[in-house]
């Protein structure tokens, strides 16, 4: 089977790795890939790499109309994984993960950027407000109900993520040089992109996150977002 996308459909899937069988996962996985696993200290974060990176493959695996574990991977000097001339370079794709969630963005309309965090330390990064958040974001921030800001803090950090890993800059862009929409019922928004004004308004963002978890999704063109829940079976994988 392959699975086909439209010219300028955005497929998003979130997934819950645990629902996954780690060594159902790892055989699909490079050399490289299984020695980059063997170098984490603690087995939860081994696990949920391979986990997201075997999901990734056999995803991908569909759109490509390739076996898993021939699809190759090249990386940016900032470390942005595409899919290698030889596996289908036209689709492009982004990957996050966060303590028992995770998302995988798939496109051919542009590059894609893809975050999604785990909302239960509010109380420990609250502090993190004023360097993650650019001035106007902040004014946003502080003129929401206190009960909101939570959410808030969340929905802001994920789609400034998604902005910079469709960049591919990650932390190498500096947080307060674009601004996006902070309200978590705000529609999500680049505002403000120094490096490029006029193309703000090009950028479409949108919200993927539910059950506890924020995500968002970013791409420097118009783009209709397709979400789903991605689940062993769909990829002919066992229920762990
Ligand atoms: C890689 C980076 C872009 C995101 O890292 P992270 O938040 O730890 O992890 P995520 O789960 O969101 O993303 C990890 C995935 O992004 C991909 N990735 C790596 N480098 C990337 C880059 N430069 N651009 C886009 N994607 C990248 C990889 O596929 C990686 O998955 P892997 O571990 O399976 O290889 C990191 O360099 C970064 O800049 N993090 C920003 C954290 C932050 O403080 N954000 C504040 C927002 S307000």
């Amino acid at each position: 089977m392959r699975y086909e996308i439209g010219p300028g459909e955005v497929h998003c899937w979130t997934f819950r790795p645990a629902q996954f069988a780690v060594n159902e996962l790892a055989v699909v996985l490079s050399m490289d890939e299984r020695k980059r696993a063997n170098r984490f200290v603690f087995d939860r974060d081994r696990n949920e790499f391979v986990v997201c990176r075997g999901i990734l493959r056999h995803l991908l695996a569909l759109y490509a109309g390739m076996a898993p574990s021939d699809l190759q991977f090249e990386y940016s000097a900032r470390g942005k994984p595409a899919l290698a001339p030889n596996s289908d370079a036209r689709i492009q794709f982004n990957v996050a993960h966060s303590r028992g969630a995770g998302v995988i963005g798939v496109t051919c309309a542009a590059p894609v950027g893809v975050d999604i965090e785990r909302m239960d330390g509010f109380a420990r990064v609250s502090a993190l407000v004023p360097t993650c958040f650019a001035p106007e974001e902040q004014a946003e921030f502080a003129s929401l109900p206190q009960r909101v800001q939570p959410r808030a803090f969340y929905a802001g950090w994920t789609r400034k993520e998604a902005f910079i890993k469709a960049t591919g800059e990650g932390l190498s862009r500096p947080l307060h040089s674009f601004a996006v929409t902070i309200a978590p019922d705000a529609c999500p928004r680049l505002l403000r992109c120094n490096s490029d004004p006029a193309s703000a308004a090009a950028w479409t963002m949108a919200d993927l996150g539910d059950h506890g978890f924020a995500a968002a999704v970013a791409v420097p063109a118009p783009a209709s977002i397709r979400a789903r829940n991605l689940y062993p079976q769909f990829l002919g994988l066992k229920q762990a």
